[in-house]
C-alpha cells in the first residue's frame, strides 16, 4: 500500500473510533513511523509501505484509536511554533494556552529591562519556554510538584537553549521560587475531580488534571499568595475552565485591586489577569 492509500484508510478508521482530529493523527503517526515530516508525505504521496513500516504504523494506530493522545505516541507535541518533548509524565501543551503566553509575552515586551516571570506548575516547561524563547528580556523562574515532570521540562529548556533563563524548581505552587515578580503565569490543573473526560484527555496525568473545591483549589491558593509575591505594578495571569471562572473572579476581587479575562479561540473564558 501506498501512502496516500494508508493514510485514507487509517483516518476513516481514527474517525470511527472518535477522534475529532482523524487525518491529521493518521499524518503525524505515519510521518513519525517513517522518520519524515508531515508535509513530506504529500511529496511521496505514491512510496509503498514496507511490510514492517505498516506493522509499526498499524500499533500506533491501534493505540490512538483507544485513545492515547497522539503527542505520546510520537513523543512530541508543537506549542507557540516551538517543538516540545511530551511524555505520559507530562500535560500535552495546548492551543489554548497560547493566550496565556501571548499576553505574557505582550507585558514582557512593553518593558525596556529585565522582566521577571514566574511559571508556576510548568509541566513540560511548554510556557516558561515559549516566554523565553519570545521575550528576549524575560528571565523565568519555574515550579512543578512532580519531579517526573521537571526532567521532561529540563530536557526542553535545554534543547531551546534557555537553561541561562529559565530554572526549574520542585515544589508548591510559589513557595520554591524566590524574590518577587513581574509576571506570575499558571496553568494549574483546574478540573472538578471525577470529571468525565474524552478519553485522550483522561490519558494524561491526573496531577495535571484534577483540584478540589470543583476544580478551583490550587488557582484559588495561586491567587492568595501571589499578590505578597508581585513587584509594584506585577500581574497574575492564570488559566482557568470556563466553569470556575465565577470563583476565581470572586478570588481575585478579594486580593487584588482589579482583573479582566481573556477568551481563548474558541470565545472561551480562558485566563484570569489581576493586577494589585
Ligand atoms: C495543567 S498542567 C500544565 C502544565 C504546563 N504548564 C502546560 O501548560 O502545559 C498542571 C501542572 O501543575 C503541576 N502541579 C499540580 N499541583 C501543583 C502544585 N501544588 N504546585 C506546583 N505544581 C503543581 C502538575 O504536576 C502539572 O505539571
Amino acid at each position: 500500500m501506498t501512502i496516500v492509500e494508508v493514510l485514507k484508510l487509517s483516518a476513516d478508521y481514527l474517525q470511527k473510533h472518535g477522534s475529532d482530529s482523524s487525518r491529521l493523527d493518521a499524518e503525524l503517526l505515519l510521518a513519525c513511523t517513517l522518520g519524515l515530516r508531515r508535509l513530506d508525505l504529500y511529496l511521496k504521496f505514491d512510496r509503498a509501505l514496507s511490510a514492517g513500516e505498516l506493522d509499526q504504523y498499524r500499533a500506533l494506530v491501534a493505540r490512538r484509536a483507544k485513545g492515547e493522545p497522539v503527542a505520546y505516541l510520537t513523543g512530541h507535541k508543537e506549542f507557540m511554533g516551538l517543538d516540545f518533548e511530551v511524555t505520559p509524565a507530562v500535560l500535552v501543551p495546548n492551543p489554548d494556552t497560547e493566550v496565556l503566553v501571548q499576553r505574557a509575552v505582550a507585558i514582557a515586551r512593553e518593558s525596556q529591562d529585565p522582566v521577571r516571570v514566574a511559571d508556576v506548575g510548568t509541566g513540560s516547561g511548554c510556557i516558561a519556554v515559549a516566554i523565553a524563547h519570545y521575550a528576549p528580556n524575560a528571565e523565568v523562574w519555574a515550579s512543578d510538584i512532580s519531579p517526573e515532570a521537571l526532567e521532561v521540562a529540563t530536557r526542553n529548556v535545554s534543547r531551546h537553549g534557555l537553561s541561562d533563563r529559565v530554572h526549574l524548581t520542585p515544589g508548591d505552587l510559589m513557595q520554591p521560587l524566590a524574590g518577587e515578580f513581574d509576571v506570575v503565569c499558571a496553568n494549574l490543573p483546574y478540573l472538578p475531580m471525577g470529571s468525565s473526560l474524552p478519553a485522550e484527555v483522561a490519558a494524561q496525568p491526573a496531577h495535571a488534571l484534577y483540584a478540589d473545591q470543583g476544580g478551583a483549589s490550587l488557582v484559588s491558593r495561586l491567587l492568595e499568595e501571589a499578590p505578597s509575591r508581585l513587584k509594584p505594578g506585577g500581574r497574575v495571569l492564570a488559566e482557568l475552565d470556563p466553569g470556575i471562572f465565577a470563583v476565581a473572579s470572586e478570588s481575585a476581587a478579594r486580593h487584588f485591586a482589579g482583573h479582566r479575562v481573556h477568551r481563548d479561540a474558541g470565545g472561551h473564558q480562558r485566563v484570569l489577569e489581576a493586577w494589585s
